[in-house]
């Protein structure tokens, strides 16, 4: 979240303001016999600083709450309340009784509440600067206290124990109990829970500390800003949040927040205490869990969202519902109410007729997981559409690596996040949709005429760069071409996030003072680290070495990283954040379980050919995002096995995209660390061309190649020469029409001739000497899955240099 400084009219405004809510009375005791009556706002009891009052809060026109809040903050933040699922009116009345009872009273007198204390003793009642409103007995001892009765949130110096609980409201504005919970259960776990709305029961747990069961004793809140689950000897088990903000500057909080996350917010007491640096304005500090979007998985209930809709985090990192095309929300007012079908549904006796009636509507990385009816493997999507189509039960198809479930109405559990991958198609009515009818293969022959569009103009790109800026290592795509290609993920970008800012002491905290090393490559080494409140999330922190440090300021180096960081494909590894401290930059990763492709293909344990085919398409998808549908083309220029990491799925993730840019001051570097991986550069790192995008086909090819064959490029210790290297053995065979060779002892492979042919012909337009001849990636991608078809050809090296 980005703070800005406050402008100073508002400082100015603040100021003049504060008086007006410090003005009231403060009590420092409240003698028995007193009572509030809810009137126009202004019947309050205020702490002896003026930091929290008690007493009566109307909420819009419905009525009274009695509430203790943050007196001094503009907008009286509430912190607890007495009758949340009961707003009380006008006149009605908060008693401290003579007999030490404190009591809620409607304006019929009808009891609404009472703080249910042992009243026998009580002398007193006090609202203390802690926002703790106590009845004490003659010698101050605390016989009754709103901290004990949270609702929900909890303030510095407050704990709850073991059975405690923090309710969510319902809405922003309605207080009343909601469909989230934060709770210490009573054996000893801290967690995360949904509601069995309207029920008080816990349905499904989103979050929770990963201490051994009944270990857990209380929920503390400390001074200097820390919430801690603490064991029964008081030794610290789990952070909760531990982000320091002293409380002498600053009000805290933590809250349970009508969206199910919990938050920990902060609020500086004056302009000059935060340095300037923080907004007059509650600000977010910390919170759980990072995406409640796809944390929330369960077996019934509609998710983090109402049914039919999704979830997803918007840019300010808060869960946004939204209904998938053709739903809307079944109350604008309300949306966690869900959405319904904005179409009259399939008939089901007529189903084989209403076919020709619907279609699908796609979205990409978006899914409803735990509601299939039917799950189909090894299809491809026209057969998953069909299915869809002619099942009048199918309202979404989710098709993802060869793989189509079918869901039903209700869709529960919606989320819409990079790491869903693959793509939804949402079934609809024709007739009554709102925007333009286009039948699938319309889609096809439009994205087909804009290929070859792209790759005309990629080819006058080239000349023109060849001429004009010979020696302009990077060429980006002219801004004139980028308002010509259609972009169909570019919505994808909206998702994604900048990347956060990490001190370099949080990293080597993370890292263990970089104990575990991942790897190292040209850029750095790699080390294994661990985040998060949870303590689960791992990343991969790589340290970048001197090379990139050398180069560039900072400005730049931010710049370039937010350009790597708003990338969002499945098949690129995603840049979580960096530190960027005078010597010490670094770079915090997804951390990826499986390690990198190199590992797979030239070991022990090969990947089976299936496997082999969905790694192809996976890195060919990301370096078309890459190429074609970043805001800013991005040039990868080190495309090889060892670049290529697999997460626990088996999905390959392209890493390492990006960096090379952060070389480009330096270009003689450059290329020596481009030559250290020899064999995946293309001919034209070695004379005098421009770099385009077509270096990263040349080392696809490559790549492709040893994914088909299960071999390095080069092998030096084969016996016969003309095997040596891949690329002109594999042209060869191709040639000869012997291109079994290849495979010969893989049975997968050898049962599968067409494919694996098709996949050598791929390779052999990628690996051309002359770039122009290349094919872009997006249509390499179109080949390899088959959509369009692939010519016979030419012989890699018939180019003739021109250098
Ligand atoms: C409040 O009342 C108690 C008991 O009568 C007394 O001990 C205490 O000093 C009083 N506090 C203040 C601030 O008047
Ligand atoms: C708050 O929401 C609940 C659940 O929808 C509803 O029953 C209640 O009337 C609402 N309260 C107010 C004050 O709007
Ligand atoms: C305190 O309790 C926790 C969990 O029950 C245990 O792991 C820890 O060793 C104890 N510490 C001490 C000092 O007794
Ligand atoms: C709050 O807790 C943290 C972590 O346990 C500790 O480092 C800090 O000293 C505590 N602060 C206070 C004021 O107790
Ligand atoms: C504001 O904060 C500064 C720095 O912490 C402190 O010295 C000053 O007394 C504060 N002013 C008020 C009005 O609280
Ligand atoms: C589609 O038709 C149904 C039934 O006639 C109607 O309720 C719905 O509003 C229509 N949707 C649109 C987008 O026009």
């Amino acid at each position: 979240m980005a703070l800005s400084l406050v402008p100073c009219p508002l400082c100015f405004f603040l100021f003049v303001l504060l008086p007006f809510f410090t003005n009231a009375q403060t009590y420092s005791n409240i003698s028995l016999g007193l009572s509030l009556t809810a009137q126009n706002d202004n019947s309050q009891w205020v702490s002896p600083s003026g930091d929290f009052a008690f007493g009566f809060q109307q909420i819009d026109n419905d009525g009274y709450l009695l509430a203790i809040w943050f007196n001094k903050v503009p907008d009286r933040t509430i912190v607890w309340s007495a009758n949340r699922n009961n707003l009380v009116q006008s006149g009605s009345k908060v008693q401290l009784t003579t007999d030490g009872q404190l009591l809620l009273n409607d304006q019929s007198g009808t009891q609404i509440w009472n703080a249910n204390s042992v009243a026998a003793g009580v002398s007193y009642a006090a609202m203390l600067d802690t926002g703790n409103f106590v009845l004490a007995n003659e010698d101050s001892d605390i016989l009754w206290e709103s901290f004990d009765q949270p609702t929900d949130t909890i303030l510095p110096t407050q704990t709850m124990d073991q059975g405690g609980e923090l309710v969510a409201r319902y809405s922003e504005t309605n207080f009343s109990h909601g469909r989230f919970k934060f709770t210490l259960q009573s054996d000893g776990n801290l967690l995360l829970y949904t509601r069995r709305y309207p029920l008080d029961t816990s349905n499904v747990a989103y979050w929770s500390t990963i201490t051994s069961i009944g270990s857990g004793y209380r929920v503390t809140f400390n001074q200097s800003g820390y919430v801690s689950l603490i064991a029964r000897n008081g030794s610290l088990l789990n952070y909760v949040f531990s982000v320091a903000v002293s409380t002498q500057n600053f009000y805290q909080r933590a809250t349970i927040d009508h969206d199910g996350v919990f938050r920990l917010y902060v609020y500086p007491k004056n302009v000059t205490s935060s340095g300037g640096k923080w907004p007059m304005a509650w600000t977010t500090s910390s919170f759980i869990p990072s995406n409640i979007c796809i944390r929330i998985m369960g077996e019934t209930g509609s998710g983090a969202c109402g049914f039919n809709s999704y979830c997803r985090l918007g840019d300010d990192q808060r869960p946004k519902c939204h209904c998938p095309p053709g739903y809307t929300f079944s109350d604008p007012k309300d949306v966690s109410k869900g959405c319904r079908q904005n179409f009259v549904a399939q008939n089901c006796d007529t189903a084989s007729q209403e076919t020709d009636l619907f279609e699908f509507r796609e979205m990409f990385n978006a899914d409803w997981p735990l509601i299939d009816f039917e799950s189909f493997k090894s299809v491809n999507e026209d057969w998953c559409r069909q299915a869809c189509l002619s099942d009048c039960y199918c309202a979404v198809a989710i098709f993802r690596d060869g793989n189509c479930w079918k869901k039903q109405i209700p869709l529960a559990n919606g989320r819409s996040d990079s790491s869903t991958g693959g793509k939804a198609l949402i079934k609809i009515r024709k007739d009554n949709s709102t925007s333009v009818a286009s039948s699938g293969s319309k889609k096809k022959d439009q994205s087909t005429l804009i290929i070859t569009g792209s790759v005309f103009l990629g080819i006058s790109i080239f000349l023109n760069g060849l001429l004009l800026v010979a020696n302009l290592m990077f060429s980006h795509r002219s801004s004139q071409q980028k308002s010509k290609t259609v972009h169909p993920h570019s919505h994808q970008g909206n998702l994604a996030m900048n990347p956060r800012s990490f001190t370099y002491n949080e990293l080597e905290v993370a890292t263990r003072v970089f104990k575990e090393e991942l790897g190292s490559g040209a850029f750095g080494t790699v080390y294994k680290g661990v985040l998060g409140s949870e303590n689960t999330e791992f990343v991969a922190v790589k340290k970048l070495g001197k090379v990139v440090t050398v180069t560039e300021g900072e400005k730049e180096f931010e710049s370039e990283l937010s350009s790597i960081g708003r990338t969002n494909h499945k098949n690129l590894v995603k840049l979580l954040g960096f530190c960027n401290e005078k010597q010490n930059r670094l770079l915090v990763y997804e951390y990826m379980s499986n390690g990198c492709l190199a590992n797979f293909l030239f070991g022990d344990s090969r990947l089976e050919w299936f496997r082999r085919t969905q790694i192809a398409f996976g890195v060919a998808r990301g370096l078309s995002y890459l190429h074609e549908e970043c805001s800013t083309q991005i040039i990868h220029c080190d495309v090889k096995p060892q670049n290529i990491l697999l997460d626990e799925t088996l999905t390959a993730r392209i890493s390492d995209f990006g960096l090379a840019k952060l070389l480009k001051t330096d270009q003689s570097r450059t290329f020596t660390a481009i030559r250290g991986t020899k064999g995946y550069v293309a001919p034209e790192w070695f004379k005098s061309m421009p770099i385009t995008a077509k270096v990263d086909v040349y080392s696809f090819g490559i790549l492709l190649l040893e994914l088909i064959c299960c071999r390095r490029n080069f092998e030096m210790d084969l016996k016969e020469e003309n095997v040596m290297i891949l690329a002109d053995w594999a042209y060869d065979c191709y040639k000869e029409g012997k291109v079994h060779l290849l495979v010969e002892d893989d049975e997968e492979a050898m049962s599968d001739m067409k494919r694996v042919e098709k996949f050598v012909m791929v390779a052999i337009w990628c690996i051309q000497e002359d770039p122009s001849l290349r094919p872009a990636m997006k249509k390499v991608v179109l080949m390899l899955e088959g959509a369009v078809h692939v010519p016979i050809p030419p012989d890699p090296a018939s180019f003739i240099s021109i250098s």
